[in-house]
């Protein structure tokens, strides 16, 4: 007689299934990790149970002190997985059972469809508390790198061709305020990841009195205002894992932002550039050719973007087409949620550590933005302010970088009779504009990159990083 396990699904089953059919169906290999939310999601549905009459003061304690003892052999690598019970689940429920006969009566009322839908929430809060704290220190370390380096100018490129001088503070916090939109979106989809689908059931909710706002609460299911936060559909909480597609999509959209700056990084750090040098720590060298020191964490950081945008289509392709509600491919979510979590959270730690430890190389830096074509912008606001038309403006000073080229000297070597020998309106001062930190200290707008705006950005943002 085939012996059945402490947590049969029923008696209806003659035989277990093959070796091969196990291999195929588990995810105790993965899903382990949902370990200690199991327990915690465990022990308040208990508490819940013995508060509606379900479970006697002392069976709730005992099931409490062997999920407890349970926890502690699974933190200490003691707990022996089995896979034959397929899933973190049924691993921990039938120890308990066999531990403590009162475990039986913990699934009342309970599946494991809501259970591992509450667990993947459970888990993802915590992943997006700790995201969003390792975004704020690689924002702070974006301006600390800024701020160490206040008085430092470069070439800002749009087509990658150089077009007008900023502070090397100034690009940086660009990226500041994408992760800073980043961080936002991690908040928002925060609440919808806190809502708690237990008492759900299978389907169809329960037939008995369960006490969901007691469960939610006891498990941080609140509002700001404390109010226990419910999903409101039993179909719809036992199916829906749109709260992880949109960690993942907002996972990809981080992805994409650390591949720019991972892409900045490279290049500033090229000998070409040479606007940077990344400590050794965080590079590696050649195996072949010796003189190489190579910004391997930048480019996996450029790489990573890969997976983690293939882990939302994963997703997005696994929801596609299910016909309500649980169904088996929802087990293929956590491994597509677990990665993009993990390699989200170490690109953002590197790079901030990377960061940290990178130089500015002051004089390529200063040689660079010394180039006086990149005011030539600055030339054209110059007859503006004459009462030029700026078109005509534009087309005046194109024809001065065109004589430029043709006398080969640089813009700002010109005389006066050269530039007047294009336009009339060009007089003694006009050579001061290819004054750099004179040209720095004009562009006060809000958001551009001059001396003060700069200077003000970095203070906002170091007080509101604190
Ligand atoms: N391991 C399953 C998953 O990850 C748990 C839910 C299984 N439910 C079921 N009715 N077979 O989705």
């Amino acid at each position: 007689m085939k012996k059945s396990s402490p947590v049969s699904r029923s008696g209806r089953f003659s035989s277990g299934p093959g070796a091969d059919v196990a291999q195929f169906t588990e995810s105790i290999s993965f899903d382990w990790r949902l370990w200690e939310q199991d327990i915690l999601g465990s022990i308040a549905h208990a508490t819940m149970l013995q508060k509606i009459g379900v479970l006697t003061k002392s069976e709730l304690a005992q099931i409490k002190k062997g999920l407890e003892q349970i926890g502690q052999e699974i933190f200490d690598g003691e707990f022996e997985w089995k896979p034959e019970l397929e899933d973190v689940h049924m691993n921990i429920e039938a120890e308990l059972t066999r531990r403590v006969p009162a475990g039986a009566k913990l699934h009342t009322a309970r599946s494991r469809n809501d259970q591992v839908a509450l667990d993947i929430r459970m888990w993802l809060r915590d992943q997006i508390a700790e995201l969003s704290g390792e975004l704020q220190l690689l924002q702070k370390a974006l301006v600390e790198f800024g701020a160490k380096n206040p008085d430092v100018i470069i070439p800002g490129y749009t087509h990658l061709q150089r077009a007008q001088p900023v502070y090397f503070a100034h690009h940086l916090l660009a990226y500041v305020e994408m992760f800073a939109r980043d961080h936002a979106r991690l908040t928002d989809c925060f609440q919808r990841v806190n809502v708690c689908p237990l008492g759900s059931g299978a389907i169809a909710g329960s037939t008995l009195p369960l006490d969901r706002e007691l469960v939610a609460k006891l498990l941080g299911f609140v509002d700001a205002q404390g109010k226990p936060q419910l999903t409101q559909n039993s179909m719809d909480a036992v199916s829906d894992r749109d709260f992880a597609i949109e960690f993942c999509s907002v996972a990809a959209l981080i992805a994409v932002h650390l591949s720019r700056l991972a892409e900045d990084v490279i290049l500033w750090a090229s000998s070409e550039f040479n606007f940077i040098k990344i400590a050794d720590a965080y590079t590696t060298g050649s195996s072949l050719m010796p003189q190489k020191k190579n910004p391997d964490i930048a480019e996996l950081t450029r790489g990573k973007t890969g997976r983690v945008f293939g882990n939302l289509v994963s997703l997005l392709t696994l929801l596609k087409g299910l016909p309500m509600t649980y169904n088996r491919d929802l087990q293929e979510d956590k491994e597509r949620l677990f990665d993009t979590s993990d390699t989200i959270r170490a690109t953002v730690r590197l790079m901030a550590a990377m960061l940290q430890n990178t130089s500015v190389n002051r004089a390529t830096c200063e040689e660079a933005a010394r180039d006086p074509a990149l005011l030539a912008t600055d030339l054209a606001d110059y007859l503006v302010r004459k009462g030029m038309a700026f078109r005509q403006a534009h087309h005046a000073v194109g024809a001065v970088v065109a004589l430029a080229e043709k006398l080969q000297k640089p813009l700002n070597k010109l005389s006066l009779t050269e530039l007047k020998s294009v336009d009339k309106e060009f007089g003694a001062d006009a050579l001061e504009v290819f004054n750099l930190q004179k040209a720095m200290s004009q562009r006060n707008l809000v958001g551009a990159p001059g001396t003060k705006e700069v200077a003000r950005q970095l203070a906002r943002w170091k007080k509101t990083l604190g």
